[in-house]
């Protein structure tokens, strides 16, 4: 990363003289808290839920499980409200509207896009490498604008469930000169580590991951994002002041007593995974199952489009990229358990035949 990197120069203005709201959470928890408007009678449940209270603002508890979990230091960990609330901050902390941009790298995760239309941001495409679907890294950087602020990769990438390779990752988050987002969603399905660490290396690394998917928790709506000291504090900053409720709150520190079966259910996806690429690959109309390092498999198939329709006729739904950039004729289909892979494979023979 250059020596001329300079955090605070990329963070729009009013951000960085922005005085947060100060909740009153943030100074006492216990006592006779008579500060912040509660319900002095309770929750409508029990006495002792406690939901009549403000949850901790900067869930300490939480954060510090999840910087034990990916070996970073708790001032390295934002939570958020999914990985979506990461993606959002960040734009709002980097990207002026009608001004700034962003660059992606499709086919990827139409939330980068999206989030950036409803922030007025630009968005600057470089597609990925075909077939490989890696990242083309001198494209990439001539691709960057005055006003690029942040580089969005996806890795493992939705919707092509491939790995970009580490060299080339490295070369754009050392040559990049703004803020390089990994999105790590799928990362435990995958035969690499996370680049959560490398966040103390490299001051301009932001790296996205989640409970939605090795966790099995997407209900809960838990997003972690790893970055710098400083980035993490601006991200408080701009957050909702009790952006993370205490029922989410209690189920993403009580999943860190599951472990076990996280890393159970996550191995088990693994290898169905491999069985359901071996047989989707068995059938005539299957052309081509794309590599995946996570928990769904791009799939191209003659007539996708049709094969989608009466997949969905059938009641099993898979989700059609035949639109995207590079993946033309593609389904993405999400490892299901046995049986459902079974019903998928035998639906598939027959609205193929
Ligand atoms: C690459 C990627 N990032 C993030 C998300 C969403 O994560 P969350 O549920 O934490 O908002 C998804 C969901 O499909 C995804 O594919």
């Amino acid at each position: 990363m250059s020596t001329t990197f300079d955090l605070d120069q990329l963070v729009r203005p009013n951000i960085r003289a922005l005085k947060p709201y100060h909740s009153a959470r943030a100074d006492f928890s216990e006592g006779l808290l008579l500060d912040a408007n509660e319900n002095s009678l309770g929750s409508p449940f029990t006495e002792d839920d406690e939901l009549h209270r403000y949850p901790d603002p900067s869930q300490q508890k939480l954060r510090n499980l999840i910087a034990q979990w990916r070996g970073v230091r708790q001032e390295n960990v934002f939570v958020g409200v999914g990985s979506d609330e990461g993606i959002d901050l960040l734009y709002r902390i980097f990207c002026q509207p009608g001004q700034d941009r962003i660059l992606t790298t499709p086919p990827t995760y139409g939330m980068y896009s999206v989030s950036a239309n409803i922030h007025d941001i630009n968005i600057d495409e470089v597609l990925l490498e075909e077939e490989t679907f890696q990242p083309r890294v001198d494209a990439t950087l001539d691709a960057v604008a005055p006003n690029t602020k942040i580089l969005l990769l996806c890795s493992p990438n939705n919707p092509t469930g491939n790995l970009f390779d580490a060299e080339r990752m490295t070369e754009l988050i050392e040559q990049f000169p703004g803020i390089v987002v990994v999105d790590e969603a799928y990362v435990d399905f995958s035969s690499e580590e996370s680049w959560a660490q490398k966040v103390a290396k490299y001051p301009n690394l932001v790296v996205l991951q989640t409970m939605s998917k090795s966790f099995g928790l997407a209900g809960i709506r838990l997003g972690i994002t790893f970055a710098n000291e400083e980035i993490i504090n601006y991200m408080m900053k701009v957050k909702a002041p009790y952006n993370i409720n205490k029922l989410t709150a209690q189920r993403a520190v009580e999943a860190f007593k599951k472990l076990d079966t996280i890393q159970f259910n996550t191995e088990a996806i693994r290898k169905e995974r491999k069985q359901l690429r071996d047989k989707l690959n068995d059938l005539k109309a299957v052309e081509k199952v794309y590599p995946s390092n996570a928990n769904f498999l791009l799939t191209k198939i003659s007539e996708a489009k049709k094969v989608y329709q009466k997949l969905a006729d059938r009641g099993i739904i898979v989700r059609y990229r035949g639109d995207e950039p590079l993946c033309d004729g593609c389904l993405r289909i999400t490892v299901g358990t046995p049986d459902e892979n079974e019903r998928l494979i035998s639906a598939l023979k027959e609205v193929t035949a």
